[in-house]
């Protein structure tokens, strides 16, 4: 017996973006993108076809923080009655200030409150947001939580309701074609992560796991070509589908180890979340083999029969691609390590993980990725 949720409605397709006004409907609206120059133009087109929006977040930063998360919601309090609807143009970072901003409604302690206690969540609200991804990676579009970042206290919180999946995804791979190699790269591995960690999951199902295995099977089809040919939309469109597919995987399971291996490297070392959080992939796989039943075979179709070589293989691609696959190259020194490894396992995502912390260790060692005989990485 299973049950497979997801209540998002998905607009899939290059050029979707102008069909904004019409999901807005006439309601009044806020954005939240980035600073740079094409999010303020696109903030621009969108005000000359939907109406000038009441209040416009354009200062988000990666990895929104607490402080920064506290000072950007009192603006809502300056909207008598306050936006009806929420549009995130951006990715990850984006989207999960939105949602943020959604709960709290114009009062960050709220929010806050919540995330370090658990009390309070009949006081969180959730205005609706439309979001509408520019990068092919975090699955924010189609989940019920957001990442919210602590660095002061060097905490990582997760703001999850069942109000705060989106209303709508408006996913426009053309948005996407400026996204620069490294970029593509993390976002797309990021994507690939969340496929995989939705298999070896105590939550997977069988609709989760078709999402994946689809998911993964584009990502390492077509990442490599795009990663060589950064302006093709067919492939952007491709990776696009395959970040959603890993996003409607993950939204049903929740993610596993190597998410929860990645949150203190990009805390304490300043590693992009989708690096983070795919360098251990190859160890993690590798740790897996044997476990048996319907997400073994999953992870063969994937990868082929061979789940040994296609560790090794995926390490390879990792290396070639430019990204180390051990804790030194993100110059996380040995003894860090243990702790991050037992605190990983110990987590709520360290448990939804199938494997062991032996079985992992034991991989680990095998692929030297604990200690400093650092691979040649390609620059
Ligand atoms: N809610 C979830 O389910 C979930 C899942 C995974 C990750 N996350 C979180 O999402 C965040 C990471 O999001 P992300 O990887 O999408 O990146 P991001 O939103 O942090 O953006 C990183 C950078 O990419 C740039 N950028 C974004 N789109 C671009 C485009 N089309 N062209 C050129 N530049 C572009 C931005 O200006 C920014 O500087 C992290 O905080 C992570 O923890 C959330
Ligand atoms: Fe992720």
């Amino acid at each position: 017996m299973w049950t497979y949720f997801n209540p998002v409605k998905i607009e899939f397709g290059a050029g979707r973006f102008k069909d904004l006004p019409s999901l807005i409907g006439g309601r009044s609206y806020a954005v939240v993108t980035y600073p740079d120059t094409p999010f303020q133009a696109l903030t621009q087109k969108l005000s000359e076809t939907a109406g000038k929006p009441v209040l416009v977040f354009d200062d988000i930063a990666p990895n929104p923080d607490y402080r920064v998360l506290d000072a950007q919601t009192a603006r809502f309090r300056g909207v008598a009655g306050g936006p009806e609807v929420i549009v995130a143009i951006g990715g990850g970072s984006v989207i999960d200030s939105a949602k943020v901003f959604a709960a709290a409604n114009g009062d960050f302690q709220k929010v806050r409150r919540y995330l370090e206690t658990k009390d309070g969540a009949e006081e969180l609200s959730g205005v609706p947001v439309i979001a509408v991804p520019t990068t092919a990676g975090t699955g924010s579009e189609v989940t019920s939580w957001a990442t919210v970042w602590d660095g002061e206290g060097g905490r990582k919180f997760s703001l999850a309701r069942p109000n705060l999946y989106p209303e709508t995804a408006v996913i426009d791979p053309a948005l996407m074609l400026g996204k620069p190699y490294n970029l593509t790269l993390a976002t797309g591995l990021d994507a690939l992560s969340h496929a995989l960690e939705s298999i070896w999951n105590i939550n997977a199902n069988p609709m989760s796991a078709r999402y994946a295995v689809t998911a993964s099977q584009i990502i390492l089809r077509d990442l490599p070509s795009l990663l060589s040919d950064l302006g093709n939309l067919d492939l952007r469109s491709n990776i696009a589908e395959a970040a959603l597919c890993a996003g409607l995987a993950f939204s049903n399971t929740r993610t596993a180890i190597a998410h929860n291996l990645s949150y203190p490297i990009t805390l304490g070392w300043g590693v992009p979340h989708g690096i983070a959080c795919s360098f251990t992939l190859p160890t993690v796989l590798k740790s897996v083999i044997g476990t048996g039943g319907f997400r073994e075979d999953c992870l063969k179709e994937i990868f082929g029969q061979d789940l040994e070589k296609a560790a090794e293989d995926l390490s390879a691609f990792l290396k070639t691609s430019g990204v180390g696959i051990s804790f030194a190259d993100y110059g996380v020194p040995n003894d860090s390590c243990a702790a991050i490894i037992d605190e990983a396992f110990a987590g709520e995502r360290g448990k939804n993980f199938i494997g062991s912390k032996e079985s992992f260790l034991k991989s680990a060692a095998l692929d030297g990725i604990l200690n400093d005989n650092r691979p040649q990485l390609v620059p």
